[in-house]
């Protein structure tokens, strides 16, 4: 099963097995890691699943759809080059070792 690194703003790092077709925000929250919120489910309208992807997989992403990148521009943390919903990114095989840092603060 494809793996997800999770790190979080003081470097702790949760690795996960995710099952392709789940969505980033979906594993972390199944799992209690902390700092994705996911408050609304995964419709895009909490972005409380806030994260910043690494540069070596940002560009396998397909482009944020224009309510994504709308929502991405009132996070709590200000928006990276590469910050992305969690529950908008779909894993797949090809994304085995994904990882993203998870915005601080989400709220
Ligand atoms: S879970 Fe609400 S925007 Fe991603």
């Amino acid at each position: 099963m494809p793996k997800v690194i999770y790190l979080q703003s003081d470097g702790e790092r949760t690795e996960l097995d995710v099952a392709s077709g789940t969505s980033l925000m979906l594993a972390a929250t199944g799992h209690g890691v902390s700092g994705v919120v996911g408050d609304c489910g995964g419709v895009m309208s909490c972005a409380t699943c806030h994260v910043v992807v690494e540069d070596a997989f940002a560009a396998q992403l397909p482009p944020p759809s224009e309510t994504e990148s709308q929502m991405l521009d009132y996070t709590a943390m200000p928006r990276e080059p590469h910050s992305r919903l969690a529950c908008q990114i779909v894993m797949t095989d090809a994304l085995d070792g994904i990882c993203v840092r998870i915005a601080d603060p989400q709220l």
